[in-house]
């Protein structure tokens, strides 16, 4: 399997915005514009605009993630969210380490993986982040890390599981800050991802495993980063929170088929 033949997704993380009402909104003016995409489109949604947004997305190519989910199957854990209560929703992808996650809410690398095997059992598709922050590139750690979050995430996932993993390169100062990566370093990025799978599991399940970008991907940069031989498409926040730039992004993926 190669660039040609995995599957690229291209998902919008809609962070801490948008109201059910306005999530609405916006995937009634995704949805003609991303119609007949050659590439998995998904928007991962704040819990609250789940059911909202599985609703305007019913009969539509747009596939449904949440931003968490706790790694406990039930019990008493005030606030979190169990990975069945979203199946049930009718949710087929979730996001799971995210950065802002790991600097913000305490996430370690030992959660990313039991959230990663929650989210497995229960049938969900894990959209998996990992990613250098400046300092850790400036010390030329990006591969040793990257590796290291990869695997640590991956612990005792099935290469059969692995199927449904989708790993997102999200280095740390490309997020929100309008620096994007560019093409070559999300490229290098995403093999070193690629790389530490292979180690773990072997070159050919390695090379089934769907890599995404992340980090400051708008209408204007994606095509040149989709094009890239280890991009298998993008995890995107802030232009994910506009139809026409999200759109743009998903035809971009769709073409390098
Ligand atoms: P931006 O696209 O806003 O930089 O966010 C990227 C991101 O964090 C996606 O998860």
């Amino acid at each position: 399997m190669n660039k040609a033949t995995r599957k690229a997704v291209i998902a919008g993380n809609w962070k801490m915005n948008m109201t059910p009402s306005q999530a609405t909104a916006l995937i009634n003016e995704m949805k003609p514009l991303v119609a007949g995409a050659d590439c998995e489109v998904v928007l991962c949604v704040p819990f609250v605009d789940i059911p909202a947004a599985i609703e305007a997305a019913k009969g539509s190519n747009i596939r449904i993630g949440a931003e968490n989910v706790h790694f406990k199957a039930s019990g008493a854990y005030t606030g979190e969210i169990a990975a069945d209560m979203l199946k049930e929703l009718g949710v087929e992808y979730v996001v799971i380490g995210h950065s802002e996650r790991r600097q913000y809410f305490g996430e370690t690398d030992q959660t990313v993986n039991l959230r990663t095997l929650a989210a497995l059992n229960a049938g969900l598709k894990p959209i998996v982040c990992v990613g250098e922050t400046l300092e850790q590139r400036e010390l030329g750690y990006t591969e040793t890390l990257l590796k290291f979050q990869t695997k640590m995430a991956l612990t005792n996932v099935t290469a059969d599981q692995l199927k449904d993993v989708v790993i997102a390169y999200e280095p740390v100062w490309a997020i929100g800050t309008g620096v994007t990566a560019t093409a070559d370093q999300a490229d290098e990025g995403n093999g070193f991802v690629r790389a530490a799978i292979a180690e773990a599991y072997g070159a050919d399940v390695a090379e089934a495993v769907t890599v995404q970008y992340g980090g400051s991907m708008n209408a204007k940069n994606a095509a040149e980063l989709v094009a890239k031989t280890n991009v298998d498409g993008g995890l995107i926040g802030g232009a994910s929170l506009k139809a026409a730039d999200f759109s743009v992004i998903v035809k971009a993926a769709s073409e390098q088929k």
